[in-house]
């Protein structure tokens, strides 16, 4: 079945609450840099959803943890941009992503003395802890990260747009990283019922639409001028180049990263219209735990300085 037209999708859903303040944020976020000269980096991350009910009990997801996303918005800011991370709700998100569970927990020790009890970190744990502490506290201080969050789909597309809105004044400064996992299916909104769908009822038979792909207006509309890379996650080998070089090839833009969903995290294939380059961690890397995106983000670092100059832009350093 044809998908709808991307005008279409924003007539028929409307934006989400907060939509509004984020849209200031963004807006203050991206003039606060651009005045500065400074390269931001919309990186997008972790999976969108599609509910079932408008009272929404049921979902469908798409699949993405968030490594990706997060790490990568920890390597672009040190190499010096500003970083707008625009996540879905309570996925991995930069610095904290090293703590998940009970790893932070693990690491404090407590002297229980009633009003006077005292938390420290644990000796051994201060060396693992004060490096990304330190980068997290000056990322901050700086103001060079902006979270931004979603759940839907379609709040996934407000807010991305809303982004490129605030992007394009940037010019060939901006560089979109669009790491997120967006469904390619959805309910249109007047087909989904308000309340939770009753079991009495029998099996729900739930016909899906295709969403439109935005990448199409993204590059030509809203952010003609930017360094944009897309992802591209198969889980058929066979499929993978093929798919990313007809994803380039249809929407014109500058960089597919390709991975299965198997090895995502030790093998990604950077295909541009000139070069297919494979990034592959080593087994002594994963075991020490390097993450790939040290050297995906660097590699597309040195590709958008080649980007910026080729359109006469010139760059603060980091
Ligand atoms: O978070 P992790 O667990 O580390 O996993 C990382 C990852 C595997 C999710 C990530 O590396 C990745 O591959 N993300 C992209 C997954 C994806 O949505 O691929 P796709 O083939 O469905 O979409 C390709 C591109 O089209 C995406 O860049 C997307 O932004 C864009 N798209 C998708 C749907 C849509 N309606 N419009 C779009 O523009």
């Amino acid at each position: 079945m044809a998908s709808g037209s991307w005008e279409e999708f924003f007539a028929v859903h409307l934006p989400p609450p907060d939509f509004e303040d984020n849209r200031s944020l963004l807006k203050e976020f991206c003039e606060r840099h651009d005045q500065y000269g400074n390269k931001i980096v919309l990186v997008t991350s972790g999976g969108t959803t599609v509910p079932l009910e408008h009272n929404t009990v049921r979902f469908v997801d798409n699949f993405s943890a968030g490594t990706r996303g997060s790490s990568s918005a920890e390597y672009f800011l040190e190499q010096g941009y500003a970083v707008i991370f625009m996540h879905r709700l309570k996925s991995l998100e930069p610095f904290t992503r090293h703590f998940t569970g009970q790893k932070l927990l693990d690491m404090l020790e407590i002297q229980d003395r009633g009003p006077n009890t005292t938390i420290s970190v644990k000796p051994d744990s201060v060396d693992v802890l004060a490096p990304i502490l330190l980068r997290y506290k000056a990322a901050h201080a700086a103001g060079a990260i902006l979270h931004v969050s979603f759940t839907s789909v379609s709040e996934y597309f407000w807010l991305l747009r809303a982004a490129c809105e605030c992007l394009a004044n940037v010019g060939a400064r901006a560089m979109l990283y669009l790491a997120a996992a967006v469904s390619d299916f959805y309910i249109p909104k007047d087909r989904v019922p308000t309340h939770k769908i009753q079991s009495a009822s029998g099996a729900p038979i739930i016909q899906l639409h295709l969403v439109p792909k935005m990448l199409a207006p993204l590059v030509n509309l809203w952010v003609p001028e930017a360094y944009v890379v897309s992802f591209k996650l198969e889980t058929d080998e066979s499929l993978l180049i093929p798919k990313a070089r007809a994803a380039l090839e249809k929407y014109k833009h500058k960089m597919v990263v390709a991975n299965l969903l198997q090895t995502r995290h030790h093998r990604v294939i950077l295909v541009s219209p000139d070069i297919t380059q494979e990034i592959v961690l080593t087994r002594e890397e994963v075991h020490a735990g390097v993450d790939i995106e040290s050297s995906l983000v660097s590699e597309i670092v040195r590709l958008h300085a080649l980007h910026m100059c080729a359109r006469g832009e010139r760059v603060s350093p980091p």
